[in-house]
């Protein structure tokens, strides 16, 4: 590996283990370093951040969709595959076809996946548009814990709840069939969903919460304040950033970014558009989300104009040839220039990694963690040195008291203590520069873990 390319591979490891020392743990992305700086993944990787897309099934056989896909982004939402309608058409009858379709295309690639959405009042199916009061809580639940529960693993963050605040300056609650069945429908979910899924970050996700001094934006940050303090399981928020004439990019953006991060909480950016794709718009977007720790990631919603779902407002970084527009330069800049502040709640106590350089045929292994009360889940990439390698072995000191009870993607040596992860049948091997994937679920406290990788 050329020095450079170890410098940009290093950054983004101390990055990423400085963040899993969070309690709350962000959820990061490393790149290959070979592709460090010259797309907007391996750029936000280097600033400890994802930089996604929102992905349609049906484009994925659209070799000029995927080829800017699989080159620009390190992050997947499925753009309708995991909504209500699509996951449960008819009531107790689950399909997952289309979503799997991209979580699978996302992984196998080493891009995240966020989950959107698990209960909204839109793009219901028949079914449950149709219900109300005890019936439709029991069912939303249940469809919050079976989504939740078959991509279990698989997605870094859910948009648990999405679009639950009304527009204007009530600041009151959407009224919907879902709100009709009690104010606490959305904790409801929330727990749900930690319960099944409790390794994933659980995202609060709405639109025109963007300008700080709005009603509902107040409101949002007023919920998830309460939910903080109660003990209500929350993540992270997501501001969906749709700008347009009507919805401008505010001035107070970044106010905005920095005051929900403030009560603990990550921020993401979940479904960047901005109509007319202004370059300085989207530089501010970026430069605002850098300035704020624990904005990990944006998301923008779509690839090409032609995939937008305001085509006509061609509001995204690409053309509908595919060529990369003044915003795509204007945003890899900001990228490329930002800086990460220190994280101000809580202080890094990971000490810096310690691993060499992979020389040829050698490894190394990063991990993230999310850490609840009581328990965490850590998720370790392999990345192969400049040879590729034909199996791995990862060994992690786990503190005392810590136990693993689930794990995936790999075979484990012990529960507790020193514990030696090795590749499972499917993912030993990998190439030069590439990464595997594989996780486990523990109890106890994670604190610092500091992964030893050895390739055969
Ligand atoms: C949109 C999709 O992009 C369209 O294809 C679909 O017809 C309607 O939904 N807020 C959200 C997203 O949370 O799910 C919406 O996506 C856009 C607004």
């Amino acid at each position: 590996m050329r020095n450079a390319q170890w410098k940009a591979a290093s950054r983004a490891a101390l990055a990423l283990t400085g963040a899993s020392a969070l309690a709350a743990g962000m959820a990061m992305v490393l790149a290959a370093p070979a592709a460090a700086g010259t797309t907007l993944g391996a750029s936000a990787a280097e600033q400890g951040r994802y930089f996604g897309a929102a992905v349609a099934a049906n484009k994925l056989s659209d070799s000029a969709y995927t080829t800017i896909l699989n080159r620009e982004f390190n992050s997947v939402t499925p753009e309708n595959e995991m909504k209500i309608d699509a996951t449960e058409p008819q009531q107790g009858q689950f399909s997952y076809g289309a979503a799997d379709q991209i979580v699978n295309h996302a992984r196998s690639r080493g891009m995240q996946v966020r989950g959107h959405t698990l209960a909204w009042h839109s793009q219901q199916p028949g079914w449950m548009q149709n219900m109300s009061g005890t019936a439709l809580r029991q069912a939303m639940l249940n469809h919050v814990t079976q989504v939740a529960t078959h991509f279990r693993g698989q997605v870094v963050a859910w948009d648990v709840v999405n679009e639950a605040f009304a527009d204007g300056s009530s600041g009151a609650r959407r009224d919907s069939n879902l709100q009709r069945t009690g104010n606490d429908w959305i904790e409801a979910a929330f727990r749900a969903a930690r319960a099944a899924d409790p390794g994933a970050k659980l995202c609060y996700n709405d639109y025109n919460t963007d300008d700080w001094t709005h009603a509902k934006t107040q409101a949002v940050y007023t919920m998830v304040r309460d939910f903080k303090q109660r003990g209500v399981p929350i993540d992270c928020v997501g501001l969906q950033s749709h700008f347009n004439s009507g919805s401008p990019y505010p001035g107070n953006y970044r106010t905005t970014l920095s005051s929900f991060a403030a009560l603990g909480v990550d921020v993401q950016i979940t479904e960047l558009d901005i109509e007319g794709a202004s370059a300085a718009t989207y530089r501010s977007v970026v430069q605002d989300c850098l300035a704020v720790a624990r904005c990990n990631g944006i998301t923008v919603w779509g690839i090409r104009d032609s995939d937008s779902w305001r085509a006509s407002q061609t509001p995204l970084l690409f053309t509908s040839g595919g060529a990369k527009k003044p915003a795509y330069d204007a945003v890899l800049a900001a990228l490329n220039n930002g800086t990460t502040p220190p994280p101000t709640t809580p202080p890094p106590t990971t000490p810096p990694p310690t691993t060499p350089p992979p020389g040829p045929g050698g490894c190394t292994a990063t991990v993230s963690v999310n850490q609840w009360t009581g328990g965490f889940v850590a998720t370790v990439k392999v990345t192969a040195g400049s040879s590729a390698i034909s199996s791995w072995a990862v060994t992690i000191t786990l503190p005392s008291g810590a136990t693993v009870t689930n794990a995936w993607n790999a075979n484990r040596s012990a529960d507790a203590g020193t514990t030696r992860w090795t590749n499972v049948a499917y993912n030993g091997q990998v190439g030069a520069g590439q990464s595997a994937e594989f996780g486990f679920q523990a109890n106890g406290t994670a604190g610092g873990l500091t992964p030893a990788c050895a390739a055969g």
